[in-house]
């Protein structure tokens, strides 16, 4: 039987800093793992005393991080929008990991850049087809790393020990309207919706769900331009290792599902992470009730898939 109870509604502390006794000996996948959040989550992973498996498109990095990090952290070169990649990697992660196990799986892989309904042609030109490459590897990437981390987390009993936790990428463009970004915004909300759905079969698979909706972070996301723009306009960056720190505060608290953290600066949080609580209805409300109702009717869990 799962040991994770349903979800429900409640604000998680993030003053308090994580318990990484409980991340010890865990088996955790980054994708997107050699630069930017995912680096800096494979190594505060690492750190804690958890085995990583991180695999990305950048070789380079990948190797330089691999060679750093030692006998506790193996690269593996994976291009999310593969999905035969994104097996080799999770086979890999449970085939050398110590407890051969995979109880982590954190999807952050994710490119950003211009909008390709928005740009793209001169003005009285016929459009071009849009571009999908942000759909590619912001939601049919993060699909794959969902699938295989639902098949290797099920590998293992769900005992004290082991964990199956599933950490998925949004940002704060998935909770608020970006002008011009419509695709990058598209996929962002996905990778939220994603999260409601897997937090409530949690206590049918026995697999929690959280997601982390950073603020501004300066990485190799977003061009010298973009973060030059935004600082001009007086935005307050976040710190890459914050969001590593609230990967670490979910995974080493299993009561822990269902929730958003977004990464702030340090003058907003204590620790740079908060619990966003805004995936949730007001009791009583019309949204409520009809959560509710979805919830209890849930026919793609209780109809037949070929009744569908
Ligand atoms: N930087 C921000 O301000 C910000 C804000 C909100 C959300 N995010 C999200 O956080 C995640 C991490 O971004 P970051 O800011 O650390 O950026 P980053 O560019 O520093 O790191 C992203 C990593 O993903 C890798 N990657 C890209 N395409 C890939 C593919 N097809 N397969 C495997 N790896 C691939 C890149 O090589 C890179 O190493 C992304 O999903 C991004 O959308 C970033």
């Amino acid at each position: 039987m799962p040991r994770y109870p349903a979800y429900k509604k409640g604000v998680v502390d993030c003053t308090t800093p994580p318990d990484l006794n409980n991340v010890q000996g865990k088996s955790v996948v980054i994708t997107g793992g050699a630069s930017g959040m995912g680096e800096q989550a494979t190594r505060a992973f690492v750190a804690a005393g958890a085995f990583v498996t991180f695999g990305d498109v950048n070789e380079t990095a990948g190797r330089k991080i691999e060679a750093q990090l030692g006998s506790n952290a193996q690269f593996v070169r994976c291009d999310v929008t593969d999905f035969e990649s994104q097996r080799e990697l999770f086979r890999r992660a449970e085939a050398n990991s110590p407890s051969k196990t995979v109880d982590v799986a954190i999807a952050n892989a994710g490119i950003t850049g211009a909008d390709s309904i928005f740009y793209g042609e001169e003005s009285g030109e016929e459009p071009q087809a849009p571009d999908f490459k942000i759909l590619d590897v912001n939601v049919n990437g993060v699909i794959g790393t969902c699938k295989l981390a639902r098949y290797y987390f099920k590998q293992h009993e769900l005992t004290p020990g082991r964990d199956r936790c599933f950490i998925v990428m949004s940002s704060a463009a998935g909770y608020g309207d970006v002008p011009g970004g419509p695709i990058y915004m598209m996929s962002k909300f996905a990778a939220r919706a994603l999260m409601r759905c897997i937090r409530r079969t949690t206590f049918l698979d026995g697999i929690r769900a959280c997601a982390l909706a950073p603020w501004y972070v300066d990485t190799n996301l977003m061009s010298p331009s973009v973060v030059q723009h935004a600082k001009s306009k007086g935005v307050k960056f976040a710190d890459a290792a914050d969001a590593a720190g609230a990967m670490l505060r979910i995974v080493s608290d299993p009561s822990v599902n269902g929730r958003c953290f977004t990464i702030v600066n340090r003058e907003e949080a204590p620790l740079g992470y908060y619990d966003m609580d805004v995936d949730d209805y007001p009791d009583g409300s019309r949204a409520d009730e009809q959560q509710n109702i979805l919830l209890s009717t849930s026919q793609r869990i209780q109809v037949r898939p070929e009744d569908q």
